[in-house]
């Protein structure tokens, strides 16, 4: 059993900059963070575009960022917390910058901002094509000069501890009291007994047989969450990125950075027409869910397996200065940006939903806290505006560590039981797990994509109740490990999904039934049929 105060799941932008602000404030406490693969291992890492954030206020102001997201969120943002978001957002950046993150400048050493789909003006603060990656080294550097700080790598939490495992029972109000993490390397499930847990475990990509995420994206906080009855809201916002290189392959692809179409890049289908300006007046920078469709919609009308991004036309020498990373990632797949178009189609990359949280970042469950991707602020409403999730991370980590800040007293320590698996056998084979990862991912992929059905939803509910089943069985009579927990963790986001998608009755932001009404209240769709 160790012993802490506050526990933080996840090593991405979230959980690090929560752990370090906690840490540098209360130095005689103790902050651990428990993360399942390499310590930089996250969708944190990968992040392309940049931060969205308020930072020329000749060309921008706090109100075309507030109007540019709730636009994007279609209706269903919260505007208190837009507002507060953005207007946050300048103070966490410089914070961020004073911990070693270098944002790209340009000749008059102003910062030098990029453009996304569905922003007015030029407002990302970049570094390169890989801001995620400067991000993500620069918290881990200052997190290890930390004492009081502790990193666990390969550390894999499975359920949160609450009075469930006291009493057999949820009961409401239900308290965290930390959870079970099973150490990869031992095999050993540690009880790890905190006062304050914060989920901050990222996305949920991998439910999906085409993702922009990395593999440790499995949803494991919503599904833990969840389980520990929580309120989980949504789901079916699941955003499709609509540049995602093609490569005829399943799994994790390589995103080609929105970033690229706010420097001009056409979008193009095989016939060489370039589609955007027939559907939306703002072309290829309307906001990616109207462009994911978009593309969607032409792959069917021609077969095609996939659209084009034409760079060609564009300075290739900025665009090798801004985009080294992409430009080398299509070198190497003798895709040559001068002269080639780059295949591409929308694969899974974001969810706009999660754990429910209040402007502190609490859950519905007593001293357990969730910021990042895994959490639902209000901020995104029914469709995220590019780049505000790194913003949200930030700006939410910092409401928990200032709510914990003021908290003069600590919950009182439980006797918690251990970890126990008596009865349960080592798994002979992995074939079912494997099996049956591949089962849901095409499962979601084939019928709970980009453009869904009332007759698929249903569809994939009961083979997803066969799947359930299998696993479950499993789960309890065999000894834990990674391969079963996400696969469970997988299923029960999936179901969250689907049964969210099955609520929702009109179409909106990145939600989209071709049984319900055609969407009809942007005023930039044109000859869509309300696509
Ligand atoms: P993550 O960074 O995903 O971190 C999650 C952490 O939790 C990881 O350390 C993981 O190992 C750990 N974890 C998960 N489950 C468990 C468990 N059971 N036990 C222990 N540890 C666990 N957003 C932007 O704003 N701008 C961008 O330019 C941008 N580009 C993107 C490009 C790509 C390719 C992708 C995939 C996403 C991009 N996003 C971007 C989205 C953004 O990167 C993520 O939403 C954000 O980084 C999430 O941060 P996080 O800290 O919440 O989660
Ligand atoms: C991108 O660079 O296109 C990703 C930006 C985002 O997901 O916000």
């Amino acid at each position: 059993m160790v012993s802490l105060d506050y526990l933080v799941i996840g090593s991405g932008i979230a959980g690090l900059s929560f752990a370090l602000k906690m840490a540098h404030k209360c130095p005689d406490r103790t902050v651990f963070i428990v993360s399942k693969a390499d310590e930089d291992e996250s969708n944190t890492k990968y992040a392309q575009g940049g931060v969205a954030s308020v930072s020329d206020l000749g060309e921008d102001s706090y109100q075309k960022h507030i109007s540019d997201t709730l636009i994007a969120g279609d209706g269903l943002c919260d505007a208190a917390i837009v507002e507060m978001v953005v207007k946050e957002g300048p103070e966490r950046v410089r914070e961020l910058m004073s911990w070693g993150v270098r944002f790209d400048t340009g000749k008059n050493g102003r910062l030098a901002l990029g453009r996304e789909g569905g922003h007015s003006v030029h407002r990302i603060l970049h570094h390169k094509d890989y801001a995620g990656y400067e991000i993500e080294q620069a918290l881990l550097n200052q997190v290890r000069q930390r004492p009081n700080i502790r990193i666990f790598q390969h550390h894999f939490a499975i359920d949160l501890i609450t009075e469930h495992q006291l009493h057999g029972a949820n009961p409401a109000p239900t308290t965290c009291y930390g959870a079970y993490v099973l150490d990869q390397k031992s095999g050993i499930v540690e009880t790890f007994l905190a006062k304050y847990t914060v989920l901050a475990t990222g996305g949920v990509g991998m439910v999906y047989g085409h993702t922009t995420n990395p593999i440790i994206a499995t949803g494991d906080g919503i599904a833990m969450a969840y389980r520990a009855g929580a309120r989980i809201q949504d789901m079916e916002f699941v955003q499709f990125h609509p540049t995602v290189l093609y490569d005829g392959k399943a799994g994790r692809s390589f995103l080609i950075s929105e970033a690229v179409r706010g420097f001009g890049a056409y979008l193009r289908n095989k016939k060489g027409h370039r589609f955007m300006p027939d559907y939306d007046t703002r072309a290829e920078l309307a906001p990616r869910d109207i462009v994911s469709r978009c593309i969607d919609q032409e792959l069917k009308k021609f077969g095609d397996p996939c659209v084009f991004l034409d760079c060609t036309h564009l300075d290739i020498k900025a665009f090798k200065a801004h985009f080294p990373n992409i430009y080398d990632e299509c070198r190497t797949r003798h895709i040559t940006i001068e002269t080639d178009w780059i295949p591409i189609v929308p694969a899974a990359h974001y969810l706009c939903g999660g754990i429910v949280v209040d402007p502190n970042g609490r859950t519905t469950i007593n001293n357990l806290f969730a910021c990042g991707e895994c959490s639902r602020t209000g901020l995104h409403g029914a469709n995220r505006l590019a780049s505000n999730s790194l913003l949200e991370a930030l700006v939410y980590a910092h409401n928990i560590f200032e709510y914990l800040d003021h908290q003069e007293t600590f919950p009182e320590a439980l006797t918690i039981p251990q970890w126990d698996d008596t009865g349960t056998r080592f798994a002979k084979e992995n074939i079912l797990i494997k099996h049956n990862t591949a089962h849901l991912q095409a499962l979601m992929q084939d019928y709970v994509g980009i453009v869904r059905s009332t007759d698929r939803l249903h569809k994939a509910i009961k083979h997803l109740d066969v799947i359930y089943s299998e696993i479950e069985v499993l789960y309890r009579t065999m000894k834990v490990d990674v391969g079963i927990c996400e696969l469970r963790n997988m299923i029960n986001v999936a179901h969250l999904i689907i049964g969210q998608c099955l609520k929702r009755k009109e179409n909106i932001g990145g939600f989209y039934n071709i049984d319900l009404e055609p969407i009809k209240n942007s005023q930039y769709l044109k000859n869509t049929d309300g696509l």
